[in-house]
């Protein structure tokens, strides 16, 4: 077979200029393709005498390796060199200082309970969680609500299913943030200081009512325990969560289920001009219910009411936010509205905390 070398460095060449992946698969079918080059030349094989053949095959199989290993050597080569090529474009410094672009914010309810966690973590205590489904039990009976009590009906509760046949009284979504009172007893015994901030659930809905909102509970239990330190804590969290240097609460007889004696808890407070201001005026808002924690309740945590004695108080955490920070409407909490969330949202990096600041 003659010209073979012609032809080979013809193709090498050709390999070696070739820009692109395309350019490449060209040089492929046109040497290696069924109707190649190369591939018509080892037709060829078949009219030979043997001899002939095997002499021929070999030159024409090496001829064919060297010209597909110079494909696949360029090949790479060529892929190495896109890589290079985005590498020098897109690269990053990591090392340069963020650039707050404000594209996320922290949402109101995150903010707010942030700050009431710093508040009272700043006077001791801990932070206990418990699940939204919650038992039956811990929601209502270990809170001293039986099955026939008023308070069941009060409460709005979603029920989950039952499997058919199941007769035990089915699970609800919490309806306050209370069981985890039992909860953290149980799991802590006393003495114990807890809050607990989270999502709890009622079939209601206007414009300060959503089917779901959030509360946080206060649990404070010692050997001496009253409800002036119920009053003294609740003011030092009123005067700083306000950010207000003077705070008045009033204290009103009420009753809760899981607290005797209980109380209502108001803030005085103006509304003049529309504006809100806390701790002057002649107008009274109440903000939360507490109490001394009921012997049963205690009970129920499995703490002994003759040694240990409580208090515990329970606020809506959303309902806080819309005073704090003049909020005029809790359906648009859930609404997901970027506009709205830009405008009442938080920037990610201002960690709310009682030395450094809440708000600001
Ligand atoms: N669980 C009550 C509610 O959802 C709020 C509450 C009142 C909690 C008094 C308490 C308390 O711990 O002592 O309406």
């Amino acid at each position: 077979m003659d010209g073979l070398d012609a032809l080979k460095q013809g193709y090498l060449n050709r390999i070696a200029e070739a820009g692109d992946e395309a350019a490449l698969e060209e040089i492929r079918l046109a040497a290696l393709g069924k109707k190649g080059e190369i591939s018509l030349k080892m037709r060829e094989l078949g009219r030979m005498s043997p001899e002939e053949r095997t002499a021929a095959g070999k030159v024409l199989n090496a001829l064919k390796d060297e010209i597909d290993a110079a494909l696949r050597a360029k090949k790479s080569a060529l892929a190495d060199a896109a890589l290079d090529a985005r590498l020098a474009t897109e690269w990053l410094d990591v090392t340069l200082p963020g650039r707050p672009r404000r594209q996320g914010t922290i949402h109101p309810v995150s903010q707010v309970t942030e700050e009431v966690t710093a508040i009272f973590a700043d006077m001791g205590f801990a932070v206990a969680e418990g699940p939204q489904i919650e038992s039956d039990w811990m929601n209502f009976d270990a809170l001293n609500i039986p099955p026939e009590h008023p308070a069941r009906q009060e409460h709005d509760t979603f029920f989950m299913a039952r499997a058919e046949g199941d007769n035990r009284p089915p699970h609800v979504l919490r309806t306050h943030t209370s069981p985890v009172q039992i909860r953290a007893m149980m799991a802590a015994g006393a003495p114990i200081r807890v809050i607990a901030p989270g999502r709890v659930y009622r079939m209601d809905m206007d414009q300060t009512h959503a089917p779901m909102f959030h509360q946080v509970e206060g649990l404070a239990i010692d050997r001496d325990i009253s409800m002036a330190q119920l009053k003294w804590v609740l003011e030092e969290f009123c005067r700083a969560f306000f950010e207000v240097d003077e705070v008045e609460l009033r204290f009103r007889a009420s009753h809760f289920p899981f607290t005797d004696p209980s109380a209502e808890v108001a803030l005085r407070c103006s509304w003049e001009g529309g504006q809100l201001k806390i701790g002057e005026g002649n107008s009274w808002m109440e903000i939360l219910g507490s109490g001394m924690v009921h012997p049963k309740v205690l009970a129920a945590g499995g703490i002994d009411p003759a040694e240990w004695q409580g208090f515990a108080f329970g606020m809506g955490i959303d309902r806080l936010a819309m005073l704090k920070y003049g909020i005029p409407d809790l359906r648009a909490f859930f609404d997901s509205d970027l506009r709205w969330l830009r405008h009442y949202g938080f920037s990610a990096l201002d960690v709310p905390s009682v030395a450094g600041g809440l708000s600001k």
